[in-house]
């Protein structure tokens, strides 16, 4: 039994992968491209770990993801890799569409041939695991109840409506071809390794660095916001007993203005790093608003609790406080992420 995971190196599949293996000792084969994204110090806890294959690769390149299925006969691909940043996808939609859309349609293609060429058990408990978002929904209004997942699509962004046209993909998949498909969409995620271009990371870091807080408009948009460790078990919950060709949104039922959480960053630093140039609530700078800002997202997640008895492990308290304790502890990856291509996308994005 293996899994093939693809973006593997990036913040999210680098904490499934970790996850993973403390818990089950089924390998993983894990095709990355190491784009500016996909870090492979997030992987360094297994190096020489026979359990875990890096393959340095494109989801787009089908000739390679066909030779890694027929190679390792995996018995799920669990789908991750992507563009994943909101800012990005409005300055350059292009690679969006040719990961999000494009790649996704070549590894729907390469897992149909595959799972057609299995027999009996193999190709009966297969499984294509797609991992999308919430943002698919659109945005809501501020006493509109919940995204479930039978909320129309209304994408907003370059990369909300490639992750919707990913979605319809998967969906049309099972509901042409068969394939065994499951579909997650997930709202925002926090924890260890994620990049410095979202807006907790980049706040902890910059603070830190005694830069601005860049807080968009009003600062009072709503994410709902699941540690990302909760995430990786709902992921695992609906491989295992997800129903084919069904979706399953994850959240963490904690909805916050992003002021509240930059706020709540601040406070933390204070107690755990304290400035002696004054609080760090002091370096937030209100900027010129995203175009196109989704004003609230927020998850419905009854479904994933009532079908699979899920629920997140980690409440906000514990998580947020986890993650800028990690941030603190691990000033040598968030140095090394901050590569010179780091710094050309914050100063274009900043200024
Ligand atoms: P990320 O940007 O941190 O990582 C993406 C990874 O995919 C990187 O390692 C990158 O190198 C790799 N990748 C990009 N293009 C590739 C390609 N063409 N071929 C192979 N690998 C490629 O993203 P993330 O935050 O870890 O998100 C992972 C998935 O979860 C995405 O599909 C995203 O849409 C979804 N998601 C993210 C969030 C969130 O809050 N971050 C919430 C819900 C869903
Ligand atoms: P982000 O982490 O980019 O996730 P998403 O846009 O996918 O929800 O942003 C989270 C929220 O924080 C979003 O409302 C935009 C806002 N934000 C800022 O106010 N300043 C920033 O510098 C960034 C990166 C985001």
């Amino acid at each position: 039994m293996t899994l093939l995971v693809t973006g593997g190196a990036g913040f999210i599949g680098s904490n499934f992968v970790l996850d993973w293996f403390k818990t089950s000792s089924e390998p993983i084969v894990n095709l990355d491209a190491l784009t500016y994204a996909g870090n492979l110090a997030n992987l360094a806890a297994l190096q020489g770990d026979a359990r875990h294959s890096f393959v340095k690769g494109d989801i787009g390149d089908r000739a390679l993801v066909d030779q890694l299925l027929a190679t390792h006969q995996p018995r799920a691909v669990v789908h991750f890799a992507a563009e994943s940043h909101v800012d990005r996808s409005i300055h350059g939609p292009g690679a969006f569409m040719r990961t999000n859309v494009d790649g996704t349609f070549t590894l729907l293609e390469a897992a149909r041939a595959y799972w057609g060429g299995l027999a009996g058990e193999a190709k009966a408990g297969f499984r294509f695991h797609h991992v999308s978002t919430d943002e698919v929904y659109g945005s809501l209004k501020p006493n509109e109840p919940a995204f479930t997942e039978a909320h129309p699509y209304e994408p907003n962004s370059p990369y909300s409506a490639s992750k919707a046209a990913s979605d319809h993909l998967v969906r049309a998949w099972h509901h042409t071809y068969g394939l065994p498909v499951v579909t997650t969409n997930c709202s925002n995620n926090y924890g260890p390794y994620h990049f410095p271009e979202k807006l907790i990371p980049l706040m902890i870091v910059n603070a830190l660095a005694g830069k601005p807080l860049p807080v968009y408009g009003d600062g009072q948009q709503i994410r709902d916001w699941l540690y990302v460790s909760d995430h990786c078990s709902g992921i695992r919950a609906v491989l295992a007993g997800g129903r084919l060709g069904e979706t399953y949104n994850i959240g963490g039922w904690n909805e916050q203005a992003n002021i509240d959480i930059v706020n709540t960053v601040c406070a933390l630093l204070d107690e755990l790093r304290p400035d002696p140039a004054g609080p760090y609530a002091r370096l937030i700078t209100y900027v010129t608003d995203r175009p196109g800002h989704d004003r609230r997202y927020a998850i419905d997640a009854r479904k994933i609790e009532r079908e699979l008895g899920w629920r997140p492990a980690e409440t906000f308290e514990s998580g947020i406080r986890k993650t800028v304790q990690w941030y603190l502890a691990h000033a040598d990856w968030v140095a090394s992420v901050q590569s010179g291509a780091y710094r050309d996308w914050v100063s274009q994005h900043y200024g």
